[in-house]
């Protein structure tokens, strides 16, 4: 069966066709609007709807030509109808429900962190439930009991800022631009550890599942106001705080997400989520390998893109019953698939 997917929860929009029975894609495109949220520091959420408008059409058009294929090869569209930004989300909603009826095939909607989640499963026949996933993206950072293909229980979760957006604002105030994720790992790899900082890792001991990132951000925060009182920052210096940062946000993530794996007795752990792409953070956890079965998806497929709904779209038909719906849900819990 070939399912086309679509993205467009935030400031991606991303598509794909996917042969489900073969495990085959066939295509996939994605067009980042991370230049043009640049200029605000940030995703504007009307400016993203709008792109995403642009962008879907040409870009769908462009890989059936380039593929030689016609729209009544497409089976099945599955798309994000939450959770995320209310107009982006209209976008796809609209685009794909509109392609479906045209052609009178099933629309599928999907919830975009279960596909985040789902995608570990992409490569790999191993994975079996139950398993543990730490979750972390630029919207959520959770750890979610995964006990069966449906059957999600959030057991950890941030009291503030989600771990992706201490990255971003962090990257914001050290002038890295957006997003901040990649651009702090690439920084934090150049550091030669020139200076010594040392920032807070906020609910490390703490007995729970969850995370808090507010304080460490702040912290970074008023060390560069510190900083910026003497002199300018430094390459170095800026190296040398994404360096810390990064070891502060990750160690949190790492440690809860074993204990979670040692609360429940669960031997496999997946990451997932575009925090997920980040190496020390993948590295971290590979340490534990002999302890725990690690999955993740590969690079790319972490951050947002349409594959990742194609896929869990497929895995949603072969599992449950069509009962669907278009309406889009800004916020949704994982708990209520
Ligand atoms: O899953 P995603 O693409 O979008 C959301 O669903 O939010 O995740 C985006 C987040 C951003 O906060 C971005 O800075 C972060 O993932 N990210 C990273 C890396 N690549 C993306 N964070 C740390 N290291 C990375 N290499
Ligand atoms: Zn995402």
């Amino acid at each position: 069966m070939k399912i086309l997917g679509i993205e467009t929860s935030c400031d991606e929009t991303g598509i794909a066709l996917y042969d489900g029975k073969a495990n085959q894609v066939i295509f996939e495109a994605l067009y980042s609007q991370a230049e043009e949220h640049d200029l605000y520091g940030g995703v504007v959420p009307e400016l993203a709807a709008r792109d995403h408008i642009n962008r879907l059409l040409p870009l769908l058009k462009n890989k059936m030509e380039e593929s030689s294929l016609s729209l009544k090869e497409i089976e099945a569209i599955a798309f994000t109808n939450g959770p995320g930004l209310r107009g982006p989300l209209m976008v796809g909603a609209g685009f794909a429900n509109s392609l479906s009826f045209a052609l009178d095939i099933p629309v599928i909607p999907v919830h975009h962190m279960e596909a985040h989640l789902i995608m570990a499963k992409f490569d790999t026949d191993d994975l079996t439930y139950p398993f543990i996933s730490l979750l972390v993206s630029g919207g959520h950072t959770l750890i979610v009991k995964v006990s069966s293909s449906d059957k999600y229980k959030v057991i950890g979760q941030t009291k503030d800022d989600a771990v992706g957006e201490a990255f971003d604002k962090t990257a914001k105030l050290l002038k890295l631009g957006y997003p901040g994720g990649p651009e702090i790992e690439r920084r934090a790899l150049l550091s030669e550890g020139k200076h010594h900082f040392s920032f807070p890792r906020p609910m490390i001991d703490s007995k729970d599942l969850n995370f808090s990132f507010s304080g460490l951000k702040t912290s970074v925060l008023y060390k560069v106001k510190d900083l910026l009182k003497k002199e300018d920052l430094t390459d170095d210096t800026v190296n040398d705080i994404a360096f810390e940062f990064q070891n502060a946000a990750i160690d949190c993530l790492v440690k809860k997400a074993l204990k979670a794996c040692k609360i429940e007795r669960s031997q496999s752990l997946v990451l997932s989520g575009g925090v997920a792409a980040n190496k020390y953070l993948r590295n971290q956890l590979e340490k534990y390998k002999g302890a725990i079965n690690l999955y993740y998806p590969d690079q790319k497929h972490c951050t947002d893109n349409g594959l990742m709904i194609a896929f869990a779209g497929f895995q949603k038909i072969k599992d449950r019953s069509n009962d669907f719906t278009i309406e889009v849900k800004p916020r949704w819990s994982l708990e209520n698939v």
